[in-house]
């Protein structure tokens, strides 16, 4: 809904075919003209926010491309201009590349307040040549603890990847790559809140975290590699934008919101599962000695596959 970048290059692709040539010119000098260039640049500027890191954090190559760094004296992040009540939200990153141990790389969606909501992807690094690991958390109502972490199935710092949080009422699924790695399933019926009435916003950071990030803390930073800088592009959210105690989803020019009624299909879950065995590092969801009383509530209907 806000960004209807793909589909205008598509339709643009299409009206190229089946015109003559003055037309294919006229339509080139149109192209060249700002208005259609602007099409082509990035967003970033309008969609997102650098809050902190005295100069650390950087929007570059015509709005396309953000980046985030730290070193000794500071980390540095961004929020999205915008609230959203349920939402796909995509972008793609690069992660520090290199010796990127003890640091961490956030993005995620949270809500104000003390019983605050929150949605968390963090890229826990690790020394040159070892696995990053993807550590992910859902809070309800400042509810916390509910760890998932997974090792991926290519190096994070070569090249950018999707990385996407769907929430919809039924569910939050956070997806690698357009596969699913996670699915935290409304468990209202089970007494556990589920998020679904206060609007969050989207943040990225990078900060230092040698005390716990790296081997639960035994490799620290090495700052003579810094700075460490993460990179983000192509920012995407199809969400109901919540504005002056209103979502944008209830106006009827938003009928084909599909994501917000989206399921897993067979194949995602079959995905999903092919991830659990093969990546998954930990699982609140079984660690029985740190939950001695009894799995949280939510973990029967979120068993993992
Ligand atoms: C870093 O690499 C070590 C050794 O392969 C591994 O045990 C660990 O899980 C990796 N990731 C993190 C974040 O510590």
């Amino acid at each position: 809904m806000i960004n209807s970048l793909s589909s205008t290059s598509t339709s643009l692709a299409f009206a190229f075919m089946g015109f003559g040539k003055a037309s294919i010119l006229l339509l080139v000098s149109l192209l060249l003209s700002s208005s259609l260039v602007a099409i082509y640049a990035g967003n970033l500027h309008r969609d997102l926010d650098i809050t902190w890191g005295d100069g650390r954090a950087k929007i570059l190559n015509n709005d396309e491309l953000l980046t985030l760094s730290l070193d000794m004296a500071s980390g540095s992040g961004f929020q999205s201009k915008r609230e959203y009540l349920f939402g796909k939200i995509d972008m793609q990153i690069k992660l520090v590349p290199g010796n990127s141990a003890g640091t961490v790389t956030a993005y995620y969606l949270s809500s104000q307040g003390p019983s605050h909501d929150e949605i968390d992807f963090e890229f826990l690094g690790n020394l040159s040549g070892d696995p990053y690991i993807v550590h992910t958390n859902v809070y309800s109502h400042g509810k916390r603890n509910r760890e998932q972490q997974f090792y991926i199935w290519f190096d994070p710092t070569k090249d950018f990847h999707t990385y996407s949080i769907l929430w919809n009422p039924r569910h939050i699924i956070f997806y690698v790559d357009g596969t699913p790695i996670r699915e935290f399933k409304n468990a209202e019926s089970n007494g556990v809140p589920f998020p679904k009435s206060q609007p969050m916003r989207l943040y990225g950071s990078i900060w230092n975290a040698d005390d716990w990030a790296t081997r639960g803390g035994l490799v620290k930073t090495d700052w003579t590699k810094a700075p460490f800088t993460a990179s983000f592009r192509n920012f995407r959210a199809d969400a109901c934008v919540w504005s002056s105690g209103a979502s944008s989803c209830a106006s009827s020019s938003s009928k084909n919101n599909t994501w917000m009624s989206q399921e897993m299909d067979s194949t995602s879950q079959k995905r999903l599962r092919w991830v659990q065995r093969n990546f998954m590092v930990y699982n609140y969801c079984t660690d029985f000695k740190r939950f001695p009383q009894g799995l949280p509530p939510e973990c029967t209907i979120n068993s993992a596959a």
